[in-house]
């Protein structure tokens, strides 16, 4: 059988620290061929130590030499290089966030549509294996009532890249780090339409010099992004969710927290419970053994090679990635009526 050949744009941090490493694990079905970067050192210097082929400056020079691409660069060319990659004939992993607002996913999402060929969004905490059992465990928990996500760091601004330049990245905490645990929250609940969405952002860090940082420094006067985000997301069924998410919380401790109380019982993903009411009882169940793939970034891998080789559908559907992009448009939207 023919591998997969897959190129990679953009080599940074997630390229090389994930979707590289996985991707050249799954050799039996797939090679990477090509990497593109607009930094063509950097890129010349990863084709180099990860003994790639070729490296292109200008990703499209690379679409007749591919089946599918990864794309790794700041949000805003999401849309760009996915479409045009689509346009092409080639399939797509895009990371998250989908692409700097809905109506770019809307554009990306029809471009898959002409294109038939695959779009998936790297929303990875889906294949963690926490998720996938808690997917399972949701026939316990039945129809889902309230939801509680929370994201939350204390004082570790990405203080690399360009995570702090609203123009690149579209947002802050909420469009990089909340949107992961948003996303696998509605995920969860089985994905009710949202009918309405109110949130409250802060920006004190840019008001802040030399703020205490544990993950580099970042220049206060150009940080123009949301470091904290509450808000409170209606769904047509009835459901609720209540959304807290920041990159530079003065809590005790990170807190990653998706937990869903249904008509039936209720569950918590990290740790993995589940609380039930039966026989006259309150029990609650801790899991003592969870199956699947530690590597959720291999898992996510695989299951993009084996959806475009067929072989698999996939777990994270572009339409679903639009809904999580919708709900943080008007998370922002919100924020902006009542500052
Ligand atoms: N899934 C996750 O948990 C996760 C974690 C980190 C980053 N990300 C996402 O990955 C993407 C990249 O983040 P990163 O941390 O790797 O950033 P990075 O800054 O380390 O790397 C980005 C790379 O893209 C290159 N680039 C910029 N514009 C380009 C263009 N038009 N064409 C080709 N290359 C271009 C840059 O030169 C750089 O090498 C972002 O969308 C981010 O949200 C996801």
């Amino acid at each position: 059988m023919t591998k997969l050949r897959i190129g990679i744009i953009g080599v940074g941090g997630i390229a090389q620290g994930r979707h590289i490493p996985a991707f050249q694990k799954l050799n039996e079905d797939c090679e990477i061929s090509a990497v593109s970067d607009v930094n063509k050192e950097r890129a010349q210097e990863v084709a180099a130590k990860y003994n790639i082929e070729n490296v292109y400056e200008d990703y499209r020079d690379m679409f007749q030499k591919v089946d599918a691409v990864c794309i790794c660069t700041p949000n805003k060319f999401h849309a760009e290089i996915t479409i045009a990659a689509l346009e092409a004939g080639v399939n797509v992993l895009c990371e998250k966030p989908m692409a700097l607002s809905s109506e770019e996913c809307e554009e990306m999402l029809e471009a898959s549509k002409r294109s038939n060929k695959v779009l998936a969004i790297a929303y990875h905490y889906r294949f963690m294996k926490n998720s996938q059992a808690a997917k399972q465990m949701m026939q316990d928990v039945g129809t889902p009532l309230v939801t509680r996500v929370q994201a939350l760091r204390r004082r570790k601004v990405p203080g690399w890249g360009v995570f702090t330049n609203k123009s690149l990245q579209g947002g802050g905490s909420l469009i990089d780090y909340g949107c992961h645990l948003l996303d696998l929250a509605i995920w969860l609940m089985g994905s009710p339409k949202h009918i309405s969405v109110n949130g409250s952002t802060y920006n004190i860090l840019s008001k802040t010099p030399n703020s205490v940082n544990q993950w580099g420094t970042f220049d206060h006067e150009t940080f123009d992004v949301d470091d904290h985000v509450t808000a409170y997301i209606k769904f047509e069924n009835g459901a609720s969710l209540l959304l807290e998410t920041s990159w530079a919380a003065n809590i005790l401790d990170d807190q990653e927290h998706v937990s869903i109380s249904g008509v039936e019982g209720g569950l918590s993903v990290f740790p993995l419970e589940l609380y039930t009411a039966k026989n006259g009882m309150l029990m609650n169940s801790q899991a003592a053994w969870v199956p699947g793939e530690d590597d959720p970034g291999l898992a996510q891998a695989k299951n993009f090679i084996d959806t475009c080789l067929g072989k698999a559908e996939l777990v994270v559907k572009p339409e679903e990635a639009l809904q999580v992009s919708q709900i943080i448009d008007q998370i922002y939207k919100s924020a902006e009526v009542t500052k």
